[in-house]
């Protein structure tokens, strides 16, 4: 497979094992340009990508940003305050303004699932889903995906735990989607507060105890607690919440003896993670994460806007 046959990326779900190979298979090529001296390319000279974030993010505008710029783009970042009343209208009206002038990839994060979808029906350009609700995160899977398999060489066969707050987390819901689709086994480890309802129609498997969810492991992904998008309260305390669920060398003990250690960020110390553990440079692959983020988008980028640059129809 040479061509990516979306116009937009959404989301994970109905990607293809071929087309998320394609993307990481040209991630993988980008990875070798950020680490040369020649960083920069021209590929995208000439062409517009906008950052329309409307919930904070460091990591993520960061690395889109970085991305276009490595690959020769103009970037303009917006970060819009979202009002809750007007949400709808505001949306619609940024996108058909943006739209007016002319751009070749928008990229947009949004509180609301459905939303990216929505402004993607509007414009003309490419719309790449920075994460969007609880719904999906399509870039940080990817960049998952790539972390794996430059570490472990295939994500078939491998036992994968994701843990933590997967009811309001989108970083869960797309990794389930690929890593499904890429051959993997999926198990969610949380208090069942924590998980949505019928969580196993997305073809995992449940636990409610990490001694049972991380055995024999090969990946450990832990999540934040997203206090932000909780009203109410989910877990009795933050201590008692580490003392179950948080991951320390103990809890980790069951896992493959060389099991590695995930997380989207930011990062709760001492809440989801033990710093220890965070911080394992053996184990830990959280700054790799970061680092293939950059070179994830670079390929996206890159194929949602081959159309537009080969003069032919997405
Ligand atoms: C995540 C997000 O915003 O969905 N972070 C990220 O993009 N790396 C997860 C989170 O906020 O906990």
């Amino acid at each position: 497979m040479t061509r990516f046959p979306h116009r937009h990326l959404l989301g994970i779900e109905g990607l293809s094992a071929g087309e998320i190979s394609l993307v990481l298979d040209l991630a993988d090529s980008y990875v070798e340009q950020s680490r040369s001296r020649e960083r920069k390319s021209q590929l995208l000279d000439g062409r517009t990508v906008v950052n329309l974030f409307f919930e904070n993010s460091t990591r993520t505008l960061t690395s889109f940003e970085l991305a276009a710029k490595r690959l020769g783009a103009d970037v303009i970042n917006m970060a819009v305050q979202s009002s809750s009343v007007k949400k709808g209208e505001t949306l619609i009206d940024t996108a058909m303004t943006l739209n007016a002038m002319h751009l070749d990839a928008l990229v947009v994060r949004h509180a609301e699932s459905g939303a990216v979808k929505l402004l993607s029906d509007k414009v003309n350009c490419a719309v790449l889903n920075a994460g969007d609700g609880h719904h999906e995160h399509p870039t940080q899977a990817l960049l998952d995906a790539l972390a794996i398999r430059r570490r472990l060489g295939r994500l078939e066969g491998l036992v994968v735990a994701i843990c933590g707050d997967i009811l309001h987390s989108r970083v869960a819901r797309s990794n389930i989607h690929l890593l499904n689709a890429m051959g993997a086994h999926v198990r969610v480890v949380a208090p069942p507060t924590l998980l949505p309802s019928a969580i196993e129609r997305l073809g995992v498997e449940v636990h409610h105890t990490m001694k049972s969810g991380l055995k024999d492991a090969d990946i450990v992904m832990m999540l934040r607690l997203q206090s932000e998008r909780m009203s109410g309260q989910y877990v009795p305390s933050i201590r008692e919440y580490f003392y179950f669920f948080g991951l320390d060398y103990e809890k980790l003990a069951v896992a493959k003896p060389n099991a590695l250690i995930m997380h989207p960020g930011p990062m709760n110390r001492g809440v989801e993670i033990d710093s220890e553990v965070a911080d394992d440079f053996k184990r830990s692959m959280i700054l790799d994460q970061v680092e293939l983020g950059v070179a994830v988008r670079m390929a996206v980028l890159d194929l949602l806007t081959r159309p537009a640059r080969e003069g032919r129809a997405a």
